[in-house]
């Protein structure tokens, strides 16, 4: 159960005040009935809220995956870049909306926005060990041993040991391949690959836990995810499982990755 006026607040481009306005008009309705107080705890699961005729957005909570073009950066607000939110649709841009997790501006692909913290925390807790999956294009060709390094654990340049990491190339010789993370730390991907001597060019997330980013999803483009696959978010994968997939669509992968 959520205040209504913090429902109303969270799910639409509103201000408080004019929050409060729409209440006093009675142009907010809980279940067909003119609803006047802000304070009044309702459950937008189980009812139907509908302001000025239109109903909310979403259940309980909002999931949207979005595909990040290079140069957009995971946060609410910025002073100099575009940020993640401005991806959505303006009337889906809704303030309780956040990045869960974090890709660099210059890193593109899967990033989940929602307004649920719960499933958030869930989802990046260092205890939880959510799978994250990179596709990433190296400088030089991909080498015999850095599937085994990555799995032992490598040191960063700063001693920092990470949790062992899968890896599979997509095709030998090459310099592509899938990554998969077990935690998320700054930068990483990319300090792992330096402290192997390698450099990466291109970053593109291509799964969360068990959600594979859609690959006819255009770079820039949003999607809801519905309730049914939120809790895929919180699951774990094979990595061959991801890399098939990109094998069979790799056109789409490596034009949103921007190669
Ligand atoms: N690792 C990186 O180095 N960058 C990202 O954006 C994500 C993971």
């Amino acid at each position: 159960m959520i205040r209504l006026d913090k429902l109303l607040a969270n799910r639409t481009t509103w201000s408080r005040s004019e929050v409060k306005n729409l209440l006093r008009q009675g142009a907010v309705q809980v279940d067909g009935i003119p609803e006047r107080d802000g304070a009044r705890k309702v459950d937008p699961d189980a009812q139907q809220i509908t302001c000025q005729g239109k109903p909310l957005p979403g259940g309980a909570h909002l999931y949207y995956i979005v595909n990040k073009p290079q140069g957009f950066i995971c946060a609410t607000e910025d002073r100099t870049h575009r940020i993640v939110t401005e991806l959505l649709p303006p009337e889906l841009r809704t303030k309780g909306l956040f990045p869960a997790g974090r890709l660099d501006a210059d890193s593109t692909g899967m990033v989940l926005l929602t307004d649920d913290g719960d499933l958030a925390h869930r989802m990046l807790a260092p205890k939880s060990h959510v799978p994250k999956f990179y596709l990433i294009g190296l400088a030089r060709k991909w080498e015999d041993g850095y599937a085994d390094a990555l799995a032992a654990g490598i040191t960063l340049s700063d001693g920092t040991v990470c949790l062992p990491a899968e890896a599979q190339p997509l095709d030998v010789p090459g310099n592509d391949a899938v990554i998969c993370l077990h935690e998320g730390r700054y930068h990483q991907v990319k300090r792992m690959m330096a402290a192997l001597g390698n450099h990466v060019e291109s970053l593109h997330r291509v799964a969360i836990g068990g959600l594979i980013l859609p690959p006819d999803l255009p770079s820039g483009g949003c999607l809801e995810v519905l309730n049914k696959d939120v809790e895929n978010l919180l699951k774990s994968q094979k990595i061959a499982v991801v890399v098939s997939r990109i094998l069979t669509n790799f056109s789409s992968y490596s034009i949103n990755a921007g190669r």
